[in-house]
């Protein structure tokens, strides 16, 4: 076996294609798709067995995955990152996608040939895309990225680790440069971004005036997001009134805020946007009313406002390993010191029906808290 693979591999990614057909004794399961579609029509569980190891790879094992809004957009076909097909099974030809981008994994085995992580690891994906709704994966250790070692950080914090905490993290460094006590105002105030964007301004010494959208138990809400470290909090719709305009000046008296972060686009975008102040950034990262963003062009030409996007996926794909290492180590310190906390979540069972309705309940509004499956 050994010679006949010598003659045909020339090269180290024939080697990983050729050998990744050999059968590990492990059975993994995922939730996978084939075209895009409501998730609860095309995704479909699939046991396979999981390549064996070679000297240049790593298995993992996953602990923990959350299903984020990003992950549903991916399986209608409406996210700019397109899943990768890939064939699992050494037996079967199908090309699969493996739903789901964030998670937390444990390295099981490593091959002889890598450095980089051992077994007891803790590691998150190196890139969006991977698919994470899978009890196992096998590959080569670029694939995974390592977690800083912390205490007090739960499985729970460091599988939703990469995507909302370091959003969060990235648009209040990287636009304004804020000093203590500068406000930042958003909406979507009680995302899951929103609740690291309240957290890590607080710990930063930063102030936050938070929109969220009313409901029947706003008064709920309103306690927890204070608790959490919120400043103000404002319904979108007192966001347009006199009273709400007086208030907010009354707060911020002549420091308006220069960064607004919009998770929700339509009116509150538009709404908010009026609170900015002179030179003020505008960060767009969501778009979860589905209604386009309208800006008044008073706000660009006499306020020389400035509106941008941000994408963490694109940051993490441009950005050099230590500069991702270096986030991932100040926010799980955060976490480790208690100023981060785990975000609320609700656990999701792994099986085929549940996976299914739950990924089709990812982007409905006024949910409880973070959905996540634990294997
Ligand atoms: N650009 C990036 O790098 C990046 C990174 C992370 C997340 N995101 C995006 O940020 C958004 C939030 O993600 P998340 O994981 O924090 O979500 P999440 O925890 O599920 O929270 C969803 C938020 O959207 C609000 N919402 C839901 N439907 C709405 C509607 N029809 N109109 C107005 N608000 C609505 C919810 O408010 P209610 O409680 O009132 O329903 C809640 O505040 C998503 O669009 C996600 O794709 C982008």
């Amino acid at each position: 076996m050994v010679l006949l693979l010598r003659t045909f591999v020339k090269t180290p990614r024939q080697a990983w294609t050729m050998r990744r057909f050999y059968s590990s004794d492990i059975t993994a399961s995922a939730m996978v798709y084939s075209e895009y579609g409501q998730p609860s029509q095309v995704l479909k569980w699939h046991s396979y067995r999981l390549p064996a190891l070679t000297s240049n790879t790593v298995h993992v094992k996953f602990l923990a995955s959350p299903i984020n809004p990003a992950d549903v957009n991916m399986i209608q076909g409406a996210y700019p990152i397109k899943p990768t097909y890939q064939k699992l099974d050494a037996q079967d030809d199908k090309l699969l996608a493996v739903g789901g981008n964030e998670g937390l994994a444990q390295v099981i085995a490593v091959g002889d040939h890598v450095n980089e992580l051992k077994i007891g690891d803790h590691v998150v994906m190196a890139k969006t895309g991977y698919g994470t709704w899978r009890t196992h994966a096998a590959g080569p250790a670029s694939d995974f990225q390592l977690l800083p070692s912390a205490d007090n950080v739960s499985m729970i914090q460091k599988a939703t680790i990469t995507v909302n905490p370091c959003t969060a993290y990235r648009m209040l460094k990287d636009f304004v440069n804020l000093k203590q006590g500068d406000y930042v105002i958003q909406n979507g105030g009680n995302s899951a971004v929103g609740q690291a964007v309240i957290q890590i301004a607080k710990a930063w010494g930063l102030k936050t005036i938070n929109v969220v959208r009313n409901r029947p138990d706003i008064d709920v809400l309103r306690k927890e997001l204070l608790d959490l470290g919120a400043t103000h909090i404002i319904t979108d719709e007192e966001l347009s009134s006199h009273e709400t305009r007086a208030l907010i000046k009354s707060w911020v008296g002549n420091e308006k805020p220069l960064l607004g972060l919009n998770c929700v686009g339509g009116k509150s975008a538009t709404e908010m946007a009026r609170y900015l102040g002179e030179n003020g950034k505008f960060i767009t990262y969501g778009a979860m009313s589905r209604k386009p963003l309208s800006l008044p062009a008073s706000l660009l030409i006499f306020k020389n406002m400035s509106f941008h996007g941000f994408w963490v996926s694109k940051w993490a794909d441009i950005h050099p390993q230590e500069e991702k290492y270096q986030m991932l180590q100040d926010v799980t310190d955060l976490m480790s010191q208690g100023k981060l906390a785990e975000p609320k979540w609700t656990q999701v069972k792994w099986d085929e029906e549940t996976m299914k309705q739950s990924v089709d309940q990812g982007i409905s509004g006024f949910a409880t808290g973070k959905q996540v499956v634990l294997f």
